[in-house]
């Protein structure tokens, strides 16, 4: 395996120069900066596969072998006609726009992959050719064959670097680094004060402050969640958690160390859900050392004691199995954690389809109070509590989401607002307050994001 790529992309340095970066630093597996502000620190995490370079290197050596090659046997040949020589010129051509590809990435992504395999189809029949003329086995030319054969191996996996990787890197990129640069814009104005709810309300929600692809390094798992416990206990203060999967399922969370771990992707452990406790909906937390989630079947709502590994199950007979948020099916219950403690957030029939927020006695694993609120919850994206309310998202273009409603679960009041957020991707399904830090964590269709918020005083 080779070493992961942690790019620790400070804001001072994102100008234009960092539209692309350089092969080698890309190998080192670290972009730092020494000088300017760190108000704002973002980290990126590539795919595995690196940038190719040995493969490239290895298929310019084949180039140039291949060449020399060919030229010694036909200087063999007595006669040869002028098709060869234009082969000849191809062969240079080649070697040279190899060679381009390890000097300029952008080069490398324009390069034409089906014509390299024509002329590697092309240099086949140049030598097949060659072998007829000199009407003998030779075993300098059956060598050609397989290098002709490997190169076109090797063509095709460098096209697949470039198609899945490559390609899609530099352009996430690029939107990063247009929201890296306005991320930095304010990050004074968000001072967290941990534990207040001497405030108004949510009025400023930050840029993304990290976008970071799942540990499982694969964009696809555009259903899952991530966070940090809302409520650590001695010995994991800063335990951080991450769950996804292909489909709305869930069958298994990760456990982080700290911050460090979750982005170098090092979990301390790992619990696979047991056939028949499997999730879905993936509006789970950790709280208190312990997994909140939706079981499936039977519906239900599960704790997954993360001290004893014990599970613990509660019926939710009133919770609807009709009404989902709109990025997602499924989400039926959906946990949230703030100042006051755990919170469940479902929606009822008899409230035809309007989100109920729910307290829960963690002792005893049962719903204490609740309140229903006004936000119908298929027009809602998501929902979270912060400081005993309950706060409504909704859609707004592909790149903004809107916090439109809110219920005080203190004074029955609600209003309607209107702060927005970035999205990094367009849809996300599990989005929560953190009242250890004052943020909110976002699984934004594979991705982790985060943001600062911004209370109104009071
Ligand atoms: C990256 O930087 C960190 C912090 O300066 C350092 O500890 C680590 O060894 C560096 N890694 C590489 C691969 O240079
Ligand atoms: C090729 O070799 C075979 C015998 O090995 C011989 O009969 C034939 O005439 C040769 N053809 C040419 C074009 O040299
Ligand atoms: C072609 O690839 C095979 C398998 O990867 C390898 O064993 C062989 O040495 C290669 N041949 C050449 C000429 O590079
Ligand atoms: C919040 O306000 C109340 C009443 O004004 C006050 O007693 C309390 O100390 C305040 N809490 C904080 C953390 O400032
Ligand atoms: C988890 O289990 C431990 C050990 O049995 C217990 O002390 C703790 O209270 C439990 N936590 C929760 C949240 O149920």
């Amino acid at each position: 395996m080779s070493p992961m790529l942690l790019l620790l992309l400070l804001l001072s340095l994102l100008g234009p120069a960092l539209a692309w970066l350089p092969v080698e630093d890309w190998e080192s597996g670290n972009v730092t900066s020494s000088g300017g502000g760190l108000e704002c620190l973002c980290s990126v995490f590539l795919p595995d596969s690196n940038f190719p370079v040995n493969r490239v290197q290895h298929m310019q050596q084949i180039t140039s072998d291949l060449k020399r090659e060919v030229e010694i046997q036909i200087n063999k040949m007595v006669s040869y006609d002028t098709k060869l020589e234009v082969y000849l010129e191809k062969l240079m051509d080649l070697t040279v726009r190899v060679a381009m590809m390890d000097s300029s990435p952008d080069d490398y992504i324009k390069l034409d992959f089906e014509l390299l395999r024509i002329e590697l189809r092309e240099f086949e029949a140049l030598v097949s050719q060659l072998r007829d003329s000199l009407n003998a086995s030779s075993p300098a030319l059956d060598s050609l064959f397989t290098e002709i054969h490997n190169m076109t191996l090797i063509v095709n996996q460098l096209e697949t670097f470039d198609k899945k990787n490559l390609e899609v890197i530099r352009i996430e990129f690029l939107k990063l680094q247009r929201k890296l640069k306005e991320c930095q814009e304010g990050q004074e104005y968000f001072k967290p004060d941990i534990g207040n709810c001497n405030n108004t309300g949510i009025v400023t929600v930050s840029k993304p402050t990290l976008i970071q692809i799942n540990a499982h390094l694969n964009a696809g798992y555009q259903y899952g969640g991530w966070g940090k416990d809302s409520k650590p206990v001695r010995g994991h203060e800063s335990m951080y958690w991450y769950g996804a999967y292909s489909s709305p399922s869930v069958f298994e969370f990760y456990l982080y160390s700290s911050y460090d771990k979750l982005i170098q992707r090092s979990s301390f452990t790992h619990h696979g859900l047991p056939q028949g406790y499997e999730g879905s909906g993936n509006n789970y937390i950790v709280h208190g050392n312990a997994v909140y989630f939706q079981a499936s079947n039977p519906f239900r709502m599960s704790k997954l004691n993360l001290t004893s590994s014990v599970y613990t199950h509660r019926q939710m007979t009133k919770a609807s199995e009709t009404y989902t948020y709109v990025y997602s099916p499924k989400q039926y219950l959906d946990f949230s954690a703030d100042e006051k403690g755990l919170w469940v957030l479902y929606s009822t029939e008899e409230a035809n389809g309007k989100i109920v927020a729910a307290k829960i006695d963690e002792k005893s694993f049962a719903v204490e109070d609740e309140w229903t609120t006004n936000a119908f919850k298929p027009l809602v994206g998501n929902a979270f509590m912060a400081c005993g309310v309950m706060y409504a998202t909704r859609p707004g273009d592909l790149n903004t989401e809107e916090i439109y409603y809110s219920y005080d679960t203190r004074t029955g009041e609600e209003k309607q607002m209107s702060v927005y957020f970035q999205k990094f991707q367009d849809s996300f399904v599990n989005l929560h307050y953190n009242p250890t830090d004052q943020k909110l964590y976002m699984y934004n269709k594979g991705y982790y994001v985060s943001y600062n918020l911004r209370f109104g005083e009071e």
